[in-house]
C-alpha cells in the first residue's frame, strides 16, 4: 500500500478510537486486504462503511485488482465523513457509496443481475441474517462472505447463528486474528 495511504489509515484508526467508532482491527483490515488479492476479486459490497477505515483498506484491494468496491451506510454523518475520507485517500473513483439502510438499499437502488465475489457484512449484529438474506443473493458462484465480530457479539446475532447451523447451502470457518474478536467467512457449500 502507498505509505501516505497507510499513514492516513493509522490516522483514522486514531480518530475511530478517540470517537468510540467500531472499526475492525488493523489485523482484520490486512486479513480482508489479502483475501481480496489473494482471491482476485474485482467487485465488492460492503455493509456498514462508517468512516471508512474497512473501506479503505478494502478499496486499496480492489483498485490494485482493478475492480470496484460498493459500500453502504446507514447514518448520514458517517456517510459523510466517509466520503471525505474515501477522498483524501484518493479511492473516490474505486469506491461507490450510498447512503441509507442496507436492507432497502440494495432492494430499490441496486441492479439485481450486478454480482459480487466479495461480500462484507459489518452493519448492525442484530441485522446480520437479515443483511445476509438480501446480500447472498448477489454473490457470485465462486464469491466469499465475511462477517466481523462474530464472537464477541455472539448474542446479539444469534438468529443467523440459528438459520446458518440449520441450512446445507452455505458453509463457515472463524479466523481468529486478534485477541479481541473472529471473523466468519462463509462459503457455498
Ligand atoms: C461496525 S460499524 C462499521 C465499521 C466499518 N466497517 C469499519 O471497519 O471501518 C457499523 C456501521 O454500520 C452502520 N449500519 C447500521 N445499520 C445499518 C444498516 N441497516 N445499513 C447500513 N449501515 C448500517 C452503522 O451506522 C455503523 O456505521
Amino acid at each position: 500500500m502507498k505509505p501516505e495511504r497507510k499513514k492516513l489509515l493509522e490516522q483514522l484508526k486514531k480518530a475511530d478510537l478517540k470517537a468510540d467508532v467500531p472499526s475492525v482491527s488493523e489485523p482484520n483490515a490486512e486479513f480482508l486486504h489479502n483475501l481480496v488479492l489473494s482471491r482476485q476479486c474485482t467487485s465488492g459490497l460492503e455493509i456498514g462503511t462508517a468512516h471508512a477505515y474497512s473501506t479503505i483498506w478494502l478499496g486499496d484491494a480492489f483498485e490494485k485488482n482493478g475492480g470496484h468496491l460498493t459500500t453502504i451506510e446507514h447514518s448520514p454523518p458517517s456517510f459523510n465523513q466517509a466520503k471525505v475520507n474515501l477522498y483524501r485517500a484518493k479511492l473516490e473513483k474505486s469506491v461507490t457509496q450510498h447512503q441509507g439502510r442496507a436492507q432497502k438499499v440494495i432492494q430499490s437502488e441496486f441492479d439485481s443481475s450486478t454480482k459480487y465475489d466479495f461480500i462484507f457484512i459489518d452493519g448492525i449484529k442484530k441485522s446480520t441474517l437479515e443483511f445476509f438474506e438480501i446480500a447472498s443473493p448477489l454473490l457470485t458462484l465462486n464469491g466469499v462472505i465475511v462477517i466481523d465480530d462474530v464472537l464477541k457479539f455472539k448474542s446479539k446475532m444469534q438468529s443467523f447463528y440459528d438459520w446458518i447451523e440449520n441450512q446445507s447451502l452455505w458453509t463457515y470457518s472463524i479466523e481468529k486474528l486478534d485477541k479481541d474478536d473472529g471473523i466468519m467467512i462463509v462459503n457455498r457449500s
